[in-house]
């Protein structure tokens, strides 16, 4: 089921969860100080644990605060032990192209059956090593990826491709959506999942053609209610 929530505005959550058009929700860092999150890794654990008790079983993807290998592998196992529908991003590699993080990817999920979402990918390619290195989740930046100029649905279709053929078990989010038309795109492109703003999930749902079409019928609506009375 291929859309998730990209907030950590509860409202937000309750609001879609309810139409049922939501089957997952993603945050980062970004988005929890967006959505007003405070008081350091226990403010992140505190809404964390909210979102997912409103959502379960549906999957949460979390992401670690720090990119040190050791806190990376601690900080992961503590937010995946808070419930059982938490996955835990983990970036591509750190902030100067660090490369501890691919290891942290494989020894979170094998040897200690977290289910991981990499994070900040631009590219098929870093896509496929994560996925190659055990990620449950890859998620590419398709928004970023076509402000670089590049275009995110041949990223997906090679990507897809590539996943399928070699049997790799990852399933691709793509997130950074920054227009409606993204979404169907990358989801005919191969995406498993699109990650949307609540506001972008808004835009998909009202056209203003459909607000002229329903003002209409209300409107005739009310002409034949008018003549109810001399039938
Ligand atoms: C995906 O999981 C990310 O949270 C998100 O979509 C990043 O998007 P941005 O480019 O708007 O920061």
């Amino acid at each position: 089921m291929p859309i998730f929530l990209d907030t950590g505005n509860l409202k937000d959550i309750e609001k879609y969860l309810k139409m049922g058009i939501v089957r997952g929700v993603t945050t980062n860092p970004t988005i929890l100080l967006r959505d007003g999150v405070t008081g350091g890794l226990e403010g992140v654990k505190a809404r964390t644990t909210e979102i997912a008790r409103l959502i379960s079983p549906l999957p949460l993807s979390v992401e670690v605060t720090t990119n040190d290998l050791q806190k990376m592998l601690a900080q992961a196992q503590e937010l995946a032990k808070m419930a059982s529908n938490i996955n835990v991003k983990i970036p591509i590699h750190g902030p100067n192209g660090e490369l501890d993080n691919l290891d942290v990817v494989r020894e979170l999920e094998q040897k200690h059956d977290i289910r991981v979402n990499v994070t900040a990918m631009m590219s098929a390619q870093q896509c496929l090593l994560a996925a190659m290195a055990g990620a449950t989740y890859v998620s590419l930046f398709g928004g970023r990826v076509n402000n670089m100029g590049y275009n995110t649905c041949e990223e997906i279709a090679k990507l897809r491709n590539v996943l399928d053929n070699f049997n790799l078990e990852a399933k691709i989010i793509i997130g950074s959506t920054r227009e409606v038309l993204n979404v169907i795109e990358w989801l005919g492109a191969g995406a498993h999942f699109v990650t949307v703003t609540p506001s972008l999930l808004e835009g998909m749902i009202i056209h203003p053609y459909s607000k002229e079409t329903v003002q209409m019928f209300l409107a005739d609506a009310a002409k034949v209610e008018a003549t109810a009375d001399k039938v």
